[in-house]
């Protein structure tokens, strides 16, 4: 007797191969979320030139589901202008990997919100870097 899984075929592949796994070194943007239900952590890595995504990579600690939607996040993302990454929500990672079990949408939501951390370290960042640029100019 076969028992089919909840899982789409897409989740499995991404969960099996999960591409874009690992860190950048020297990330414009880095994005840490957790959920304390589950105790999940997932951890999101951006390269942004000219306000593009150009790279993006993560590192989950969390069950298959998380893993899969962290994956295809990365794939979701690279090539993205910033502002169409933005749009990006829990609801569109799920429809990209065909779907999730309901009990297993919260893993989705961490995609998210691990993108919304990595890009508000990178504009935290840019921030950073503009106002020592304009400290170091303004010495009167
Ligand atoms: Fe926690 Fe999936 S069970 S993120």
């Amino acid at each position: 007797m076969e028992k089919t899984l909840p899982y789409s075929e897409k989740v499995m592949d991404h969960f099996m191969n999960p591409r874009n796994m690992g860190e950048i070194e020297n990330a414009d943007g880095v994005g840490t979320v957790g959920n304390p239900v589950c105790g999940d952590v997932m951890r999101l890595y951006l390269k942004i030139k000219d306000s593009v995504i150009v790279d993006a990579k993560f590192k989950t600690f969390g069950c298959g589901a998380a893993i899969a939607s962290s994956s295809i996040l990365t794939e979701m993302l690279k090539g993205k202008p910033i502002e169409e990454a933005k749009k990006i929500s829990n609801e569109a990672v799920v429809e990209a990997l065909d779907g999730l079990p309901a009990v297993k949408r919260h893993c989705s939501v961490l995609a998210e919100e691990a993108l919304e951390a990595a890009l508000k370290d990178y504009y935290q960042k840019q921030q950073e870097k503009a106002s020592s640029g304009t400290a170091s100019q303004s010495t009167g």
